[in-house]
């Protein structure tokens, strides 16, 4: 009989001892519930490369924090590769001293200060692709101290990785991140070479799906050491065809950061480059001077109709409806039943293009609404089709609502 209170008491203790581990177990954050949005944000590399420091990095987060980019959505400020130069004796990751004297602990504070979040750049090599010390071996010390430093948003790239396999490198990784109870985004940069959208939701929020973007309109361009090649923006968005069955919520293609702003396209076509990505559901990391854009280039990267259909709740990626020549149509089913379409001219004369409704999953003789999302005006209703004419190398994208 005595022993019942002992036996109560450890009945009691057990299963306290079981709500907190089922409380842990479902705090525990799930990988999918992040990113729940395509990502929107700054990255250093497309501008300034290896270039950075911690008052690059203060002047960029003033000037979202200031110029319409942070009221806009963006949100993420990333320094990409060459923050770090070395490991202590510990294996503790070092930043580069004399390009961060504060460390990145105190610019990850000064990034929150502004109401934005601070992410960085690793490896799953031995060493990141400009040289720098890789996370290989390291991943969950690594996880740690990006923890304690307050990081929101990790690249992982995939350079001098040998014979690693993908899924096992970018789970580690993901895993470690998980476990140190910070929310941080998983940013895959593992360049499509094994097909990450076939096994890597759950893994990464967004998984590159090609290689690097560079900074002009269409064709392949050698690399200035003979090898083959620059990807033009548009044999980027030829390589998505396909791909939009595999996005959603929490687990995006990213086919690279924009180059919007750059100097290498015209304004308009930095217009259909903005366009694509909107409706690929592609993450928005714009990769400029955001400290000293054109009234005309802030303007395209802040343009919210284009990023509401970026940012659309229902997280379907839109797809290629018809391709005739260098004329193509583009659409993706928005939250209200609503269609986001492009008019996208690749060649160098003007043309016509039409969409027809059927096309877009509609009936012929539905009458439709159709708004200009870059005129910011309402065209009209169209009943069947709707036709633009478009300059060369542009696009017009509009919102079709029945
Ligand atoms: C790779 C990535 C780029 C960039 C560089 C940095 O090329 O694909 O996006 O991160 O490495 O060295």
């Amino acid at each position: 009989m005595r022993s019942y209170p002992k036996r109560g008491l450890a009945a009691a203790a057990g299963l306290f001892a079981l709500i907190l581990f089922q409380g842990s177990a479902s705090a525990q954050i799930q990988r999918d519930s992040l990113a729940q949005t395509p990502p929107m944000g700054w990255n250093s590399w497309n501008k300034f490369a290896c270039n950075v420091s911690e008052d690059l990095i203060k002047s960029v987060a003033d000037a979202i924090a200031g110029n319409g980019m942070k009221d806009a959505g963006y949100q993420y400020v990333v320094i990409d590769d060459c923050w770090q130069v070395t490991r202590d004796e510990n294996g503790n990751i070092v930043a580069d001293p004399k390009a961060f004297p504060s460390g990145i602990k105190a610019l990850a504070d000064y990034v929150h200060s502004k109401g934005l979040k601070f992410g960085l750049y690793s490896d799953a090599g031995s060493k990141t692709c400009a040289g720098r010390p890789g996370s290989q071996g390291h991943e969950y010390q690594d996880a740690m101290q990006y923890a304690r430093w307050g990081v929101d948003y990790l690249k992982y790239d995939w350079c001098n990785t040998e014979k690693r396999n993908a899924e096992e490198a970018y789970s580690t990784m993901s895993k470690a991140l998980l476990s140190t109870g910070r929310p941080i985004v998983f940013s895959m940069c593992e360049w499509g070479t094994a097909k990450p959208w076939l096994w890597a939701k759950g893994t990464g929020n967004l998984w590159r799906t090609t290689g690097d973007i560079s900074d002009h309109w269409a064709g392949m361009v050698k690399w200035p050491d003979g090898n083959c090649c620059a990807m033009g923006m548009l044999d980027i968005v030829d390589l998505q065809v396909g791909l939009e069955s595999f996005a959603g919520p929490g687990h995006w293609n990213d086919p690279d950061m924009l180059e919007v702003g750059n100097g290498g396209m015209t304004a308009q076509e930095y217009r259909a480059h903005f366009s694509l990505w909107a409706l690929l559901a592609a993450p928005l990391m714009a990769g400029n001077d955001v400290r000293s854009m054109t009234p005309e280039i802030k303007e395209v990267l802040t343009n919210a109709e284009v990023i509401a259909v970026n940012q659309d709740k229902l997280g379907r990626q839109g797809h290629r409806v018809r391709k005739s020549g260098d004329l193509e149509v583009w659409s993706r089913t928005l939250a209200d039943g609503s269609r986001a379409v492009i008019l996208l001219n690749r060649g160098a004369n003007e043309s016509e293009i039409s969409v027809a409704w059927e096309e877009i999953g509609y009936t012929a003789n539905l009458p439709a609404k159709v708004r200009d999302l870059w005129a910011h005006k309402d065209v009209g209703t169209f009943k069947g089709s709707y036709t633009a004419k478009l300059p060369a190398h542009a696009v017009v994208m509009v919102k079709v609502t029945p």
